[in-house]
């Protein structure tokens, strides 16, 4: 809680090693419950949302025990208890319970997870899916209960490529008797991450990170060790934090390839960008230029860099056109950009932003975690010093973000 104070105007200069990817952790900590045994699972990110990800499985029956960024997941004892609203509104994610659950035991009961900030967040496409493996599925006073005597591998259009319903839908197939075939499956590298974890645990998973996936069902599945991938959205906000400090990082534990969206737009903006294998450089210094982007489904674009982006562009010379295609509600920075003296006009989904020479600081309220990522960003760079309200919004995607710019020159720390 707290909040976290910023004296802006300090190059950010030095190294910083991204942390594992809470976007590949989630959905991998929800196929822990498709096996008894133990899973061991590596740099998994001390976050808020990790957290209550970790109660969700304690309260199914898992036992989860961490030693640093290490988990080990018990998940022998897992019974398939109705999931309580209370528990499901702390987080969208934990509808990933939903496959593993359904794939194990034949029965999952969770209350719909709840819109939250950016958007409504519907789960037809979850339901879709599950539904066509051959779940009934009942929906009533918020819950959704579904049941089945065994699912059978079918082929799955969808209408959307979600990333969350592509998860869902490989950790149901998995146990499924038969093939089954998801189209228009999302594309992203966490997709990738859980079907190498779905792979070690025995099940028959290909294509993934392409948007046809095939799952071909198997017996059983046993307990496996994983390292997460690294966090591409975490690399990516500190390679701005270095663009609009006009700073040099080294930012280390980065699959370069994940990130060539962000790095392509950057060098766009007159940020120098250089890669090697694990790792990206970000030396800015001359004048940030202004750059188009529309947010779109990974290889493209990634709507969880789009508040970011707009800081950068705050800041940069000339006009900036920010479409975001994804959520309906994710420009709530903006109106604290504004207060920070940001020129900036939403016209429907679209973000019309007019460089100014500075921003300056005050006090800024948070929404959802890249929001609040966006207004420290903008705080690094504004002159006299920003108060970022609610930072646990942050905390539910950034370990210890203050520390890390606090290591590489930023003045920036939290007051309880
Ligand atoms: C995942 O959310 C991420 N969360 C989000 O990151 C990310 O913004 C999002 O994917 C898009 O990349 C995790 O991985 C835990 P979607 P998810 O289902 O799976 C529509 C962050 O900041 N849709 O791919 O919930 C939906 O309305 C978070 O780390 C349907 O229409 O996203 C949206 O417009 C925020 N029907 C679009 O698809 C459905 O059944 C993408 O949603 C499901 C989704």
């Amino acid at each position: 809680m707290g909040r976290i104070i910023i004296r802006g105007g300090n190059r950010l200069k030095g190294t910083i090693r991204v942390g594992g990817s809470k976007n590949a952790a989630l959905p991998i900590l929800g196929a822990s419950l498709l096996c008894p045994g133990v899973t061991v699972i590596g740099d998994v990110p001390r976050l808020r949302d990790v957290d209550v990800m970790i109660s969700l499985l304690e309260y199914l029956g898992a036992r989860v025990s961490r030693n640093g960024h290490t988990l080990h997941i018990d998940g022998s004892n897992v019974r398939p208890l109705d999931v309580s609203e209370e528990l499901m509104r702390r987080m969208r994610a934990s509808n990933l319970v939903l496959g593993p659950l359904l794939s194990r035991f034949g029965r999952v009961c969770i209350s719909y997870p709840g819109g939250c900030d950016i958007g409504s967040r519907p789960m037809d496409q979850h339901l879709k899916a599950i539904r066509k493996l051959g779940a009934d599925i009942v929906e009533q006073r918020g819950f959704i209960r579904s049941t089945s005597k065994g699912l059978v591998g079918r082929d799955i259009q969808f209408d959307v490529p979600s990333v969350g319903a592509t998860e869902n839908t490989m950790m149901a197939a998995v146990l499924a008797k038969g093939t089954t075939v998801i189209r228009n499956a999302a594309r992203e590298p966490e997709i990738s991450d859980l079907a190498t974890f779905l792979n070690g645990m025995g099940a028959m998973v290909s294509g993934a990170g392409s948007s046809v996936i095939r799952i071909t069902g198997v017996s059983e599945m046993s307990p496996v060790e994983h390292v997460v991938i690294p966090d591409r959205i975490e690399a990516g906000t500190h390679m701005i934090a270095a663009a609009v400090t006009g700073g040099d990082l080294s930012i280390i534990n980065v699959v370069p390839e994940h990130v060539e969206a962000i790095i392509a737009k950057l060098q766009e903006c007159g940020v120098d960008v250089t890669e090697t294998e694990n790792s990206v450089r970000v030396v800015a210094g001359g004048e940030l230029l202004g750059g188009d982007v529309k947010t779109m489904p990974y290889p493209g674009f990634p709507t969880d860099m789009q508040p970011q982006f707009v800081a950068l562009c705050a800041l940069a010379r000339g006009t900036s056109i920010i479409t975001e295609t994804i959520f309906e509600n994710r420009f709530k920075h903006v109106p604290e950009l504004r207060r920070m003296g940001a020129d900036i006009r939403i016209e429907d989904r679209t973000a019309i932003v007019r460089g100014v020479p500075a921003l300056s600081g005050t006090h800024v309220a948070t929404s959802d975690l890249r929001a609040g990522a966006a207004l420290v960003l903008a705080g690094l760079a504004a002159e006299n010093t920003t108060v970022v309200e609610s930072p646990e919004h942050i905390d539910r995607g950034y370990e210890d973000l203050e520390h890390k710019y606090r290591s590489v020159g930023a003045d920036i720390h939290r007051e309880l």
